[in-house]
């Protein structure tokens, strides 16, 4: 008579094979893993009855119960492999877009604060009917000076200290002096100015956005890099009214209703008159703090009727056209508008900053 022991064993192992091909689901692997071989499984409560067999059947029940523990083991591995490949196919099935869910919030960029200004200026100039002319950030001397009626020597260069562009590798490159061909990084937008005149015919209602450049330290308020606005106006009968009314509306548009404005006398060599344009101070409404170096005041633009012999290098005749110019200061401008200490934020690349800004316009 065979023991009841070894009829167990044998018939756990052939329903251990149907009750796993029926399994379904990794998950029902894993139970049916968990109710053969758990520590209350059902071959683990065989294995514990091994103990109590007739000690001449023992070691031929053991080699069997090892037996069925390796087969059981092996088929379970197997059956998993099988439903993990089958289950890739229903991954794929599960994981088929859904259209109509809600869509989840991305990220993304915005413009950079001072390109929002330059943007709403781009905006508001073309309601007066001003269209935008590119200049070319790295310049001539004769177009970033001369033409601009800054000779060589003028003494008002100073004002403009420049940066030069020298050949890789000639004895100039690097160095802050004069190249041979006189090719700079304009230090301005005004060149623009020049190049409008020479390229379109008048009326002419030019906005030139960009980039300029000066040799200087960098502190708070100054950059080596930074963005100019240039306006240029050419027509018949042009005044400086023109010029004082049209600037008066874009400092509404851009700070509001309130804002007070005042012009003051200026100089530029490529103006005359010239004049500067100066806003309440937006921080204090004018009572004097550290903002407005106590003044009350801000300037946020040079301006002024563009000077003859401009007109003359621009190509027009000055008894028969007139015209203004002014160039703006889009990051002092943003400053003022967003109450920002340090111009060096701008350009520090620095999330935690510009991503302020992301409603901003
Ligand atoms: N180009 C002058 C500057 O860089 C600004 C300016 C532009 C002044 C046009 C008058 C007219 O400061």
């Amino acid at each position: 008579m065979t023991d009841p022991l070894h009829d167990r064993l044998e018939r756990l192992r052939g329903s251990a094979q149907e009750r796993l091909a029926a399994a379904a689901t990794i998950d029902d692997v894993d139970a049916l893993r968990h109710a053969l071989l758990g520590r209350s499984g059902e071959l683990t409560a065989l294995l514990k009855g091994l103990g109590s067999a007739p000690a001449a059947e023992r070691p031929a029940l053991g080699r069997l119960a090892n037996e069925v523990r390796a087969e059981v083991e092996g088929a379970i591995t197997e059956r998993l492999d099988a439903l993990r490949d089958a289950g890739l196919e229903e991954r794929l099935a599960s994981e088929a877009l859904d259209m109509s869910a809600p869509g989840r919030p991305r990220r993304v960029g915005h413009l950079h604060p001072v390109h929002t200004l330059m943007r709403d200026l781009r905006e508001i100039f073309h309601a007066y009917g001003f269209e935008v002319f590119e200049g070319p950030e790295v310049e001539t001397e004769e177009y970033n000076f001369e033409l601009l009626n800054i000779p060589p020597d003028h003494p008002s260069r100073d004002l403009w200290d420049t940066l030069y562009v020298a050949e890789p590798g000639s004895a100039e490159a690097g160095a802050s002096r004069p190249a041979d061909d006189g090719t700079i990084l304009r230090t301005h937008t005004s060149p623009a100015q020049i190049r409008a005149m020479r390229a379109l015919d008048p009326p002419i209602r030019v906005l030139t956005p960009g980039r300029c450049f000066r040799y200087e330290a960098v502190d708070a308020s100054h950059g080596f890099e930074f963005f100019q606005v240039e306006g240029l106006v050419i027509d018949r009968d042009t005044s400086l009214a023109d010029l004082k009314g049209l600037l008066e509306e874009i400092a509404r548009a851009l700070y509001g209703r309130d804002v007070r404005t005042r012009f003051r006398p200026g100089y530029y060599p490529f103006t005359e008159p010239s004049v500067a344009f100066d806003i309440g101070c937006l921080v204090c409404s004018g009572e004097g703090c550290p903002a407005c170096k106590r003044s009350g005041w801000m300037t946020i633009l040079g301006a002024g009727m563009v000077h003859p012999s401009v007109l003359r290098a621009g190509g027009f005749d000055p008894d028969e056209l007139q015209g203004y110019a002014f160039g703006m200061g889009p990051d002092r401008m943003t400053m003022l508008r967003h109450g920002i200490g340090d111009i060096r934020l701008f350009f520090s690349a620095d999330l935690r900053f510009v991503t302020q800004f992301a409603e901003g316009r």
